[in-house]
């Protein structure tokens, strides 16, 4: 029998698959998404035949599995290998995700750097040409005698070399480029994305090299391109911050390898990315001294505390709605605080235009915020300045209460090893603190908002 040719319309969005044409994508709702994709089905020779048990199919014992000692390697940039769980796990994928011009080629030339001189190392463009990667690397001073470049976007031929050359690690750069020549659709299209993919993904396994490819991210801040790529990948990581200012914060949404927490932190200078080894001390300087509005929390991100300055600004509205804006801070939780500071705390802020902002560029979104967040708010709409010295942090209820947060003591460590001399903390973890913490730092347990501006302005 012939093969047949039948296609399918398939969302560009959510990869979801409809025989006819439709203008809006029925299961994620997104307008003008589908594109045609042509298949060719081979006939189900098969399938044709009787159903007979497969012989070769062995099942084992999970306690007779020898666990194969996961053989890493270390690229040289601390903040990268935390990570990725401690380093690149020989044989996966790894996906590297951001905005344009956030640093994503600049970070693997790195890479290649450390890596460049104990193996080979292949860096496959598909955006740039050879003469303006070599400027770059010349910029960067990568001159380690491993690298091996390659400016090509079919993805078969690329494959083809990696069989032969064999090196130690391949970056493809960007899976966007990548073009599956039996297939129809343009680059970047939905099914050109997740074949590519899929063939590099057999090729990294079959020859156990690490494989790290850049994925750029459409309008809404996702991963352009389906999410089965998040599905196909050992490892998802994601570049974010503001493109104008300096750090930059590497976040792993996805690690089979190890865990999603940690960041790393990084700050981009005019020699290439450098790596911010104290977060802390570097969100927190240049604070403004004796300056209402302003309050420095702490947040975890993994396992590792970290120091924020919170800018709140109140002002009286010129417009009948009051503005409400917030900066690396989700809107609708600040909303909420600010509903709680008027009936529970007190504090009006209904003729107020309110700005947050989270000082550095810095997203965060930990429930142990809030007590900053309205600190900082608070000490605005009064026009008074909260103690320098002192930092709080802690959940608020709707009831305005004040509620427990998780890493009390690593918090207070933190800002005490930062030169802090007082923390404002939920008076349900004062129970957890141990005495030679409270001997070092000043620690006040708080029930109530008012009790937390209380305690911090005094
Ligand atoms: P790039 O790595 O090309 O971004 P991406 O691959 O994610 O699109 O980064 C480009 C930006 O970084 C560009 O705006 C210039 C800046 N940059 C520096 O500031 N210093 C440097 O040493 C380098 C190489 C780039
Ligand atoms: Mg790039």
């Amino acid at each position: 029998m012939a093969s047949k040719t039948k296609s399918v319309f398939v969302c560009e969005n959510c990869g979801c698959e409809s025989p006819k044409w439709l203008g809006k994508c029925p299961s994620c709702g997104e307008w003008n998404t589908m594109q045609e994709e042509v298949r060719v089905t081979q006939p189900a020779a098969a399938a044709q035949k009787p159903a007979k048990p497969t012989a070769a199919l062995r099942s084992y014992p999970l306690s007779q599995i020898k666990p194969d000692t996961e053989l890493r390697y270390t690229t040289g940039m601390e903040e990268l290998d935390r990570v990725l769980g401690g380093g690149i796990v020989k044989g996966s994928l790894v996906l590297l995700s951001g905005d344009p011009g956030i640093g994503k080629s600049t970070i693997l030339l790195q890479v290649c750097r450390a890596l460049g001189s104990a193996m080979d190392v292949l860096y496959v463009s598909g955006e740039e040409s050879y003469h303006q990667i070599k400027l770059r690397a010349d910029r960067l001073g990568v001159t380690a005698a491993g690298i091996r470049l390659l400016c090509e976007t079919d993805v078969q031929a690329i494959c083809d070399h990696i069989l032969q050359q064999t090196p130690g690690l391949v970056i493809i750069d960007s899976i966007q480029t990548m073009n599956h020549t039996d297939l129809s659709s343009s680059p970047g299209s939905i099914t050109q994305v997740r074949e590519s993919t899929n063939l590099l993904m057999r090729t990294a396994k079959s020859l156990s090299i690490p494989i790290i490819i850049v994925g750029h991210v459409n309008k809404d801040g996702n991963i352009a391109g389906p999410k089965v790529l998040e599905h196909i990948v050992d490892a998802v990581l994601y570049f974010e911050g503001e493109r104008n200012l300096s750090f930059r914060i590497l976040r792993a949404v996805k690690n089979r390898y190890g865990s999603t927490n940690e960041i790393g932190v990084f700050e981009m200078t005019d020699c290439g990315l450098q790596e911010v080894k104290n977060p802390s001390e570097a969100l927190i300087a240049g604070r403004p001294k004796n300056t209402p509005g302003t309050c420095v929390a702490c947040v975890m991100e993994g396992s590792r505390p970290l120091l924020a300055e919170i800018q709140g600004l109140v002002t009286p509205t010129s417009y009948g709605n009051p503005r409400r804006m917030s900066n690396g801070f989700d809107y609708n939780r600040m909303a909420m605080l600010i509903a709680v500071l008027e009936k529970r705390g007190g504090y009006y802020f209904n003729s107020m235009d309110t700005y947050i902002n989270i000082v550095g560029g810095m997203k965060l979104d930990e429930p142990a915020l809030d007590l900053t967040i309205a600190m900082a708010l608070v000490s605005s709409l009064k026009d008074y300045a909260l103690r320098d010295d002192v930092l709080a942090f802690g959940e608020i209820g709707l009831a305005g209460e004040i509620r427990a947060v998780s890493h009390c003591e690593q918090r207070i460590k933190e800002a005490a090893r930062l030169g802090f001399s007082k923390c404002i903390v939920p008076k349900h973890n004062l129970r957890s603190i141990s005495k030679s913490m409270q001997q070092t730092i000043e620690i006040v347990g708080v029930r109530t908002i008012r009790e937390a501006f209380e305690a911090l302005v005094t």
